[in-house]
């Protein structure tokens, strides 16, 4: 009912689709090698928020690893929400730590979608998400 299956067949590596689910934006960013590199790095960064996030692991800790989909980490889905108040924000490896930014008053996300700077208090949360086959990605 509430679920829904998505094509990433067209979704080039280094780029990201947002869908619409549950009436909130979804990204699901096919990462490159160079983004997997450099948010692996990132794990022993000062991180604010030290939960992955992840409803489809809940309670364990924001590695990256336990955030990304698959084992490989090419996957990265994430409800497209900011944690502080609700805004949008912009990907592409935008902001200061090559992920995503919230311009409403300045997040940034880095590129597994933690909280690195400013006001969100959590990572972007991660939706109860699974691969149907090779292809599709279902939510929910
Ligand atoms: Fe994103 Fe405030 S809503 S920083």
């Amino acid at each position: 009912l509430s679920s829904i299956q998505v094509d990433v067949s067209a979704v080039a590596e280094g780029t990201q689709l947002t869908v619409k689910w549950l009436g909130k934006p979804v990204f699901i960013r096919h990462r490159s090698a160079a983004d997997i590199e450099r948010a692996r790095a990132d794990d022993t960064a000062a991180l604010i928020d030290h939960d992955a996030e992840n409803a489809n692991k809940p309670g364990e800790p924001a590695t990256d690893a336990n955030r990304t989909l698959d084992e490989e980490g090419k996957w990265l889905v994430m409800i497209g929400v900011c944690t502080h108040l609700g805004c949008v924000p912009i990907g592409d490896g935008a902001g200061d730590f090559g992920g995503w930014f919230c311009p409403c008053h300045g997040s940034h996300y880095d590129a597994a979608g933690r909280i690195r700077k400013g006001p969100a208090p959590q990572n972007l949360h991660i939706p109860v998400a699974s691969f149907v086959n090779d292809t599709t990605i279902k939510l929910g």
